[in-house]
């Protein structure tokens, strides 16, 4: 694997962005949403996570608990549409508004196209794309009546670009973009601004597992490849920070960006 990242991203100081702001953070337990769970709550947010790990969510309680910071988590499958309603309902009973939501839960599935089940389809579309469309759903309809807010929402390089083995990976990160900037047109004059991050390879479980099982599929995503696209794996903190931009009011009028947190690799080709 090459080094890792040699830039450290502001996660508080002087500049308090999200000071007196509820946020919501989907996956917030683990991974960039974790990395993006602490910036915010450094930033002066009070924090709320929704996300299947438990364990994870608790321990995060207890961090941020003995920090002195105000988090509320829920575990719940944000794949299962049933289960979306209540969980906005428990954050918003906590915390009576959401300022900000940032819509990071997701997984991948690696395997040949022509391999995939329906079954599998079914899984990741639920997953990566029900849960984004459900979420920012309830979501948009508190933001529309409270006078607005911002939105974040996870897609990837994979939005964009093809790639081999990652088909409907790649199918559910589109549409989540095109729920990204659908968004913002339809809801501006709401005052709610929604933008995507997309990602290249990045240090998490689940960036190393799709190395891992790009690699034994016969890339080579280990180290040439990488070396070739990205030049080196993206830490969490890396996207953490670029969504905090997004999410904050330095971005008031950026609507409907895709930011691409890639070290150039999608300009590149
Ligand atoms: N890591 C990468 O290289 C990379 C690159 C581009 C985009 N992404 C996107 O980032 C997200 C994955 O995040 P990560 O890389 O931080 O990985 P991660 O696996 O470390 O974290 C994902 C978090 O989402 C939670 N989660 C997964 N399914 C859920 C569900 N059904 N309901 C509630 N919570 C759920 C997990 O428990 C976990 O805490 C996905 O949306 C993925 O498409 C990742």
């Amino acid at each position: 694997m090459t080094n890792g990242a040699s830039i450290t991203p502001q996660t508080g100081g002087a500049r308090r962005r999200f000071e007196g702001k509820s946020v919501l953070i989907t996956g917030g337990a683990g991974g960039m949403g974790l990395a993006a769970s602490r910036m915010f709550a450094a930033e002066g947010a009070t924090v709320s996570v929704l996300d299947l790990n438990a364990e994870a969510g608790a321990d995060l309680v207890a961090e941020m608990t003995a920090a002195g910071q105000d988090c509320f988590f829920q575990a719940v499958d944000l794949s299962k549409g049933a289960n979306v309603s209540a969980a906005i309902d428990a954050v918003l009973a906590k915390r009576a508004t959401i300022d900000v939501l940032f819509n990071h839960a997701g997984s991948i599935i690696v395997k040949p196209f022509h391999e995939m089940s329906e079954d599998e389809y079914d899984r990741l579309m639920d997953i990566n794309v029900r849960s984004a469309f459900m979420v920012t759903q309830a979501v948009v309809r508190h933001m529309k009546d409270n006078g607005g807010g911002s939105i974040v929402i996870t897609a990837s390089i994979g939005s964009g670009k093809a790639f081999v083995y990652e088909s409907l990976y790649c199918m559910t990160k589109s549409a989540v973009l095109m729920l990204s900037n659908c968004i913002a047109v339809e809801y501006r004059e709401h005052g709610i601004r929604c933008n995507a991050v997309c990602p290249g390879f990045v240090k998490t479980a689940h960036g190393l597992r799709e190395i891992d099982e790009l690699d034994g599929l016969g890339q080579e995503w280990q180290d040439a490849d990488l070396a070739a696209t990205q030049v080196r794996i993206c830490e969490p903190e890396e996207v953490a920070a670029a969504a905090l931009f997004l999410a904050s009011d330095e971005a008031s009028f950026v609507n409907g960006a895709a930011l691409y947190v890639d070290n150039g690799w999608f300009v590149k080709g």
